[in-house]
């Protein structure tokens, strides 16, 4: 069984993979998700990333926002095991509680408790710092209030500049409160420079946690998008997993990625996980399942750790 690690300076104990749960009540029925979920804690994961806006970036497909956390908050209900789950959630871009105003983030945070049917959140995330006359104080202050009263146990950030989650840690120094143990950046093989420089040195020096999302580039480095070739998928399109196969960038990353992968006789999923995991400050990828099928490819990362050899023909490839 993969040990647990701490979560930056929390008391937080998670699995090196994190389950992306915004395919859950999207392109995952409830049926399929809680065959994801339930196959992800019986091989030992434990780590659960949500959104109360999962998922409302495709209206026009029907899909309701805080239907992933109704989905997990079930599963948790009916197989009793909410102690044995980290759930991470965040807060920010619902339709309702746009931005992180303070009473926005409290009303959110119960709309959330009561679809995860839980009294409290592991981790607390501002999902986008996108109104920046919103002070940070008031932002940390508002979730310090969340901490206090029992209602979540660590807070969290992504999508923030780094100077905004510097000025942040400092609020939460000056002022003994709660203060961010993690950064949810976009990072992966073929999009580094929404991490690595700036955003990775605040985490590195403020001893926080990095926990990437998209680290499968939306499935384009599973190897099934290739150049000039177009797939039945909806994430098959620009900004999402269709956008990288046309690009020198990921042509050559597919070719590192199968050459490591087909030599060690792993999926080009699993090597492109753990590539990430063994970046410097990254605690736990986060990457999603659609089917059961697709789970053992991404569990496998966690117990396959890349030569200095490999990880350095994957950087250059992604250079
Ligand atoms: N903080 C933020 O702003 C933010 C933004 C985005 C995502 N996130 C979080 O990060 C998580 C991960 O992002 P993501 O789920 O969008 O993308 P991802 O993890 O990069 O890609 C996952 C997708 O790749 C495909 N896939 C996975 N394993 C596969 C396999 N073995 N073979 C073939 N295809 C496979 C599946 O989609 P198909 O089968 O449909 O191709 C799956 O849903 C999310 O679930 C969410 O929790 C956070």
């Amino acid at each position: 069984m993969t040990e647990l690690r701490p979560l930056g300076s929390s008391d937080l104990l998670v699995s090196p993979l994190c389950l992306g749960g915004n395919v859950f009540g999207w392109t995952a029925d409830k049926t399929q998700s809680l065959a994801v979920l339930d196959a992800y804690l019986a091989a030992g994961g434990n780590f659960i990333d949500t959104s109360d806006s999962y998922m409302n970036y495709f209206p026009e497909q029907g899909n309701e926002p805080g239907q992933s956390e109704s989905i997990i908050g079930d599963w948790l209900a009916t197989r009793r095991n909410r102690d044995d789950v980290v759930v991470a959630t965040k807060v920010g871009d619902h339709p309702k509680f746009m931005g992180l105003a303070p009473a926005n983030i409290k009303a959110a945070a119960e709309e959330s408790l009561r679809r995860l049917r839980t009294d409290h959140i592991d981790l607390y995330y501002t999902h986008f710092d996108r109104d920046e006359s919103i002070p940070v104080d008031d932002i940390i202050t508002a979730l310090d209030d969340l901490v206090k009263a029992g209602k979540v146990r660590a807070i969290a950030t992504s999508n923030i500049s780094p100077e905004r989650l510097s000025a942040s840690l400092a609020f939460s120094d000056r002022e003994g409160m709660a203060r961010y143990v993690a950064l949810q950046p976009q990072y992966n093989l073929v999009s580094r420079d929404t991490y690595e420089g700036a955003r990775r040195d605040v985490v590195e020096r403020g001893g926080l946690a990095c926990v990437p999302y998209f680290a499968l580039a939306s499935g384009f480095l599973t190897g099934k998008y290739r150049p000039g070739k177009s797939i039945e998928n909806v994430r098959d399109i620009p900004g999402l997993a269709g956008g990288y196969a046309d690009t020198e960038r990921g042509v050559k990353v597919l070719d590192a990625l199968e050459r490591i992968a087909a030599a060690r006789g792993a999926e080009m999923a699993t090597v492109a996980l753990a590539w990430l995991g063994q970046q410097p400050t990254v605690t736990a990828p986060i990457a999603s399942a659609r089917t059961v099928e697709q789970l053992p490819a991404l569990l496998a990362a966690q117990d396959l750790r890349l030569s200095d050899t490999e990880l350095g023909a994957l950087t250059a490839a992604s250079s």
